[in-house]
């Protein structure tokens, strides 16, 4: 073995599964390309399925070249499939753990640190921390070597299960060693957030308040459900994109500058803005449901599951204090479309004549995750050749013209974090319970009280009228491609 390498054996449980053909392979993959990953790693997967190690190669290798189609090359996967060998065994045989603990002590043949992946259905997270507590795979032999796990969404489907399933973790794992995933946070754009905030001067000063009249978060799809009915129809939108990826983004845009950029710094951070946020009255939501959803593979015919929701909220503290923040998600939405949209209020005077119909529109940041990543800045200009006609223009920044290089995977990002034990990327047990006891009551109050009534909206809209009008009643109006209504580009 070479002497250099630092030893670490990655084990995914759900083997078989899209998730580790899709994301987990290739972003691995990716890692050891870019030497991030050493030639004496081993990557193990655990599965029912009756693969062995040859056809389970040949199986991930196909999500490579379809899913990294741009990295793909044949002779790093020759290198790369070395490290992959799969073991067969159930998810709910206390001796099939054991097997595996004998199998991993035999191919690391000395001292390894380890990653467990969890990327099975959620309902075996608890049997499977159990498991390898039994096995004694949770702790390393000697003070060393760590042990990691990585646990998928959905963490939980109310308060009450999160918790059950945080204090099953507990008592197998150390909350250090529990890296519970949202893959948002591995987005480089999501990343970006706090950069774009405290890395520059001239952002701070006005990020709050004072001077910002409010703030956007968009996770628009243009998919529908496909074959994930029975997940979506008890989960919904609220669930599936709210209590993680939406309050994540949020407490990027709201939090305040950590004293250092250590994991437990930012994730403190984090907290508090969740905690923060004013109990969201249910007159500030609006549901809808996308037409056909019902006729949706394993979907119930009376479904009243939303698959669009938007939410006005409010962030009580001195920073943020009477600033309306609105999220919105949906699938079957007009295009694919994440975007942080940062309204500044107008100037308190308007010194220049202008034209009733053509009032002055606020400057606006928008950070938009994706696609076509990047950050851009609208403000207004005098229109040339005119005496007094202001125009909106934009300054822009996009990741595919300012940087020569492709944006990695969320899933890359995150399983090297993992391995260098850095967890800002990740969210932590109280975290996660919080974002519930916001979410918890729309999702209830909608289910016990059938208010707002259930909308149904065109395939191809931005979702029901109502979501207009929840920001209409404060004089707003979703910013959504505003860049359409610039006329003018600056900096292309
Ligand atoms: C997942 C949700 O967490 O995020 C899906 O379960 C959703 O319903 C997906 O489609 C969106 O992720 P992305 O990275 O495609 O925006």
């Amino acid at each position: 073995m070479d002497q250099t390498c630092d030893p670490v054996t990655i084990v995914i449980f759900g083997a078989s599964g899209d998730l580790t053909w899709r994301k987990l392979i290739p972003g691995l993959y990716n890692n050891f390309k870019k030497g991030r990953l050493n030639e004496c790693a081993h990557i193990i997967g655990y599965a029912r399925r009756p693969y062995n190690d040859e056809s389970w190669r040949e199986e991930l290798k196909s999500g490579v070249v379809e899913n990294s189609p741009d990295t793909f090359v044949d002779a790093d996967w020759a290198r790369f499939a070395k490290l992959l060998t799969y073991f067969q065994g159930n998810l709910d045989v206390p001796e099939d753990y054991e097997r595996l603990a004998s199998y991993l002590s035999k191919l690391e043949g000395g001292d390894a640190n380890r990653l467990y992946y969890l990327a099975t259905a959620p309902e075996h997270y608890p049997l499977v921390a159990r498991y390898l507590g039994r096995a004694k795979m949770a702790k390393s032999a000697n003070e060393k070597d760590w042990r990691r796990i990585i646990i998928e969404k959905p963490f939980g489907e109310d308060l009450k299960s999160a918790q059950a399933l945080n204090r099953t973790l507990h008592s197998v794992f150390d909350e250090s060693q529990i890296y519970r995933i949202d893959h948002y946070l591995g987005k480089e754009t999501a990343q970006n957030i706090l950069f774009f905030r405290f890395a520059n001067t001239i952002i701070e000063p006005v990020w709050n308040r004072r001077y910002v009249n409010n703030v956007q978060i968009t996770v628009a799809e243009s998919v529908d459900i496909a074959n994930r009915g029975p997940y979506y129809d008890k989960a919904g939108v609220v669930r599936d994109m709210f209590q993680n990826h939406l309050l994540s983004l949020l407490s990027l845009v709201a939090m305040e500058p950590p004293s250092t950029f250590r994991p437990e710094a930012v994730r403190n951070e984090k907290i508090k803005v969740l905690e923060s946020i004013r109990p969201i009255n249910l007159n500030d939501t609006v549901r809808g449901q996308y037409e056909g959803y019902r006729k949706a593979d394993r979907v119930s015919p009376n479904s009243k599951t939303a698959t669009f929701a938007a939410i006005k909220l409010y962030v009580d503290n001195w920073r943020w204090e009477g600033v309306p923040f609105y999220l919105r998600s949906g699938k079957t939405l007009a295009r694919k479309d994440s975007e942080i949209i940062v309204e500044f209020k107008k100037p308190p005077h308007m010194l220049f004549y202008l034209p009733p119909d053509m009032p002055v529109t606020p400057n606006i940041f928008s950070l938009h995750i994706q696609p076509d990543e990047g950050i851009h800045f609208k403000f207004e200009v005098k229109k040339p050749d005119s005496e007094q006609e202001v125009r909106s223009v934009l300054m822009d920044f996009h990741y595919r013209s300012s940087f020569d290089q492709p944006l990695p995977d969320a899933y890359e990002r995150l399983l090297l974090e993992a391995l260098a034990g850095d967890a800002s990327l990740y969210t932590r047990s109280d975290a996660i319970e919080q974002a519930w006891r916001l979410i918890d009551p729309i999702s209830q109050g909608w289910e016990s009280t059938n208010q707002p009534p259930l909308m149904i909206y065109p395939v191809g809209s931005w979702g029901p009228a109502a979501s207009d009008e929840l920001l209409a009643r404060d004089g707003n109006v979703w910013r959504q491609g505003f860049e359409e209504e610039a006329n003018v580009h600056v900096g292309d």
